[in-house]
């Protein structure tokens, strides 16, 4: 979430997570001048209301930061389900694992330290999964995804944040490095969950971009 225009700000005000345990992450990541990293409330939201109307159990998410997304989830997963939150970065996750061990929520994280490539091997032995959210490395996501079309039950979901690239794909890079490498792959990304033969899917126009498919 970069600086908000209005209606960004009336859409967070009125379908955003007012959640004092997530308005505390929230600091946090302003404090470390992180907030854009994550998802926003009214982005949180779209993710909660996938898990609700559908009944997902099982979730990975590949990119953790300091856990507002994996706690918005977790928080609306039923008593018997779990999320599986995947970090590099020891500083995110020492910040995520204190938030996951004060908030009840925090107890349906399973919070694994490393990098993803690695884990999710690790994991899948704990698929097949209703739902994979990938939010990390742009250059990742076609690595990412090639495991997730393998480890998602037909009928589940994969879903991708960032898929506007930050406006890469029509030359605007908000400020940011965006290489050929990311464009490629966050190109493919897109262009394999639009499939209609194997997803149903859709982008949803975020400001950043939210890519959502159920693999049929
Ligand atoms: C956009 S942030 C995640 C935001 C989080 N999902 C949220 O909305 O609160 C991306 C995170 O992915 C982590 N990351 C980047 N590459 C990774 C990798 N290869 N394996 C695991 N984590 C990675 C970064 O350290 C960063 O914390």
């Amino acid at each position: 979430m970069d600086t908000e225009t209005p209606q960004q700000k009336y859409l967070n005000e009125t379908f955003g997570l007012a959640d004092s345990e997530l308005t505390e992450i929230r600091a946090e990541l302003h404090r470390h001048n992180l907030d854009h990293m994550s998802v926003s409330g009214s982005e949180a939201r779209i993710l909660q209301f996938l898990v609700r109307a559908t009944g997902v159990k099982k979730i990975v998410e590949v990119g953790m930061l300091f856990g507002y997304s994996a706690l918005a989830l977790a928080k609306v997963l039923p008593d018997d389900g779990q999320i599986w939150s995947l970090e590099k970065n020891p500083v995110n996750f020492a910040i995520a694992q204190k938030f996951f061990a004060r908030f009840d929520a925090g107890k349906k994280v399973c919070a694994l330290s490393g990098d993803a490539a690695d884990l999710l091997s690790d994991i899948e032995v704990e698929g097949p999964f209703d739902m994979v959210f990938i939010d990390a490395d742009k250059a990742g996501y076609v690595k990412y995804l090639d495991w997730a079309e393998r480890n998602v039950r037909p009928g589940g979901y994969i879903v991708g944040d960032n898929t506007f690239l930050f406006g890469a794909f029509w030359g605007e890079t908000r400020d940011r490095q965006i290489g050929e490498k990311q464009i490629a792959v966050m190109k493919e990304f897109n262009a394999r969950l639009a499939d209609p033969k194997k997803y149903n899917s859709t982008l949803i126009p975020t400001v950043e971009g939210l890519t959502i498919a159920q693999k049929l």
